[in-house]
């Protein structure tokens, strides 16, 4: 059986981790995150590849890339989370399953932050949890794709 492929994406001010916002945040980094995720992978016999990007556009062509050459996705997409119809299409337009994750519990922040416009186009979305929470979600994903 083929090694599944992982992608995780994270968006805007993302590569600001441990020196941002720490309070919310945490202080672990998102090469240290990123370092872990790739460990992980190895022990649940998978491959994770991570990009980061400010960028909408490059999110975006990330994200087509996932229908041919990644069996899943993982996507924190920072505050494009909150109105980016056109990262939702693009992973609406993929027919591989998506996990959406954020460090902070969204719904207890300010109002804007508690909508999703990605949400209803993932399979789930795991937040409030920290760094862990991308542990989570390569945990879900591997399980939503082990039949596949
Ligand atoms: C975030 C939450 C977003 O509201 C915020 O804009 C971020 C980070 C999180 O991981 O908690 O940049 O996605």
């Amino acid at each position: 059986m083929m090694r599944k492929r992982i992608l995780v994406l994270n968006g805007p001010n993302l590569n600001r981790l441990g020196k941002r916002e720490v309070h919310i945040y945490g202080q672990t980094t998102l090469a240290q995150i990123e370092e872990d995720l790739i460990q992980k992978g190895k022990t649940m016999g998978c491959e994770v590849v991570c990009r980061q990007s400010n960028h909408e556009g490059n999110l975006i062509d990330w994200i087509h890339e996932v229908h041919d050459n990644f069996d899943a996705m993982i996507l924190n997409p920072g505050a494009f989370t909150h109105y980016s119809y056109a990262l939702r299409d693009a992973v609406a337009s993929i027919t591989k399953p998506c996990v959406e994750i954020h460090l902070s519990n969204i719904h207890a922040r300010e109002s804007f932050r508690k909508t999703s416009v990605i949400a209803p186009v993932c399979i789930g979305q795991i937040c409030g949890f920290g760094a862990v929470g991308y542990t989570l979600a390569l945990q879900a994903v591997l399980e939503q794709i082990k039949e596949a």
